[in-house]
């Protein structure tokens, strides 16, 4: 898919990897881009500077996404590419408090999940339209030092995979979007640790926007922005035992871990 004259939101597209996707969308010519957030201003800033709307609101809230969907589909009459990208990341072991575990559950799965089931009853009735899920190599691997971010990241990929192998026929494309570290306020603020080699190999939020351009003309399934996350991810299903034995070396050469 090409994202010229594409009505488009972007989750999370105040900042960091969302905001660099809602600039590069409108300079490939879409048509409309909502920068939707939960930081109302920051959205206001984005959405002036590529000329397109912002729209606050919280994805962890069914009805706040419900009502994005229904306001753009009101003036735009379609919603082609729905980037749902907000997240957060959650550091620490199974002891995170459960309002955490909640939280984090919220915005980084059941977001992907309230998206779905806003946007899908159109696009399928249209027979088209694109699901574009930010997710994280933490998906596909793991994330070191956050288990809440490790498994609601492969709780969004699962999501992804499902919806791409059920509505496919149907007209429905999906990616997910699967970096390892980028220069945004997440990683700085070091939400989710995972150590030094994140930083070493971050990419700019641009670089993922140009990944994220490449991947849709390609409509193809996984977008990885680091080329190598590829053969990690092949390392991981040739010999698992072997893989997690790798993840432990590497998990004590980084950080003690707290024991759960
Ligand atoms: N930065 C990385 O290293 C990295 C790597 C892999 C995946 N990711 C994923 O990329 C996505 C974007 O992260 P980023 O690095 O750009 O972080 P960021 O903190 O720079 O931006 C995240 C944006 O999401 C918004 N947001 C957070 N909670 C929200 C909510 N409840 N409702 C609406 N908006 C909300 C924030 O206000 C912010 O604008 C996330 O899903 C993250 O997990 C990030």
């Amino acid at each position: 898919m090409r994202v010229q004259d594409k009505v488009v939101i972007v989750t999370g597209g105040a900042n960091g990897i969302g905001s660099a996707l809602c600039k590069r969308f409108a300079a490939e010519g879409a048509k409309a881009v909502i920068v939707a957030d939960i930081e109302g201003e920051a959205a206001c800033e984005v959405a002036r500077s590529i000329g397109g709307s912002e729209y606050c609101a919280n994805v962890a809230s069914e009805s706040d996404i419900q009502l994005l969907v229904d306001t753009v589909l009101k003036k735009y009459g379609q919603i082609d590419l729905f980037c749902s990208n907000a997240g957060i990341g959650v550091e620490g072991d199974c002891c995170v408090p459960d309002r955490d575990w909640s939280r984090i559950w919220e915005i980084n799965v059941m977001a992907h999940v309230y998206a779905a089931r806003a946007v899908l009853p159109g696009m399928l009735a249209r027979k088209e339209g694109y699901l574009l899920q930010t997710v994280s190599a933490a998906g596909l691997l793991t994330q070191l030092g956050s288990a809440p971010y490790a498994v609601t990241k492969h709780g969004a990929l699962a999501l992804a995979e499902w919806l791409e192998i059920t509505y496919g026929d149907c007209g429905i494309k999906v990616s997910a979007l699967c970096p390892q570290g980028v220069k945004t306020r997440m990683l700085e603020n070091a939400e989710f640790g995972g150590g030094a080699f994140l930083r070493e190999t971050a990419l700019e939020p641009d670089q993922v926007a140009e990944a994220v351009i490449q991947g849709l003309e390609a409509e193809q399934f996984l977008i990885l922005p680091h080329p190598e996350v590829l053969e990690y991810f092949r390392r991981k299903a040739a010999d698992y035992d072997r893989w997690i034995r790798g993840m432990r070396r590497l998990q004590a050469n980084m950080q003690p871990l707290k024991a759960v």
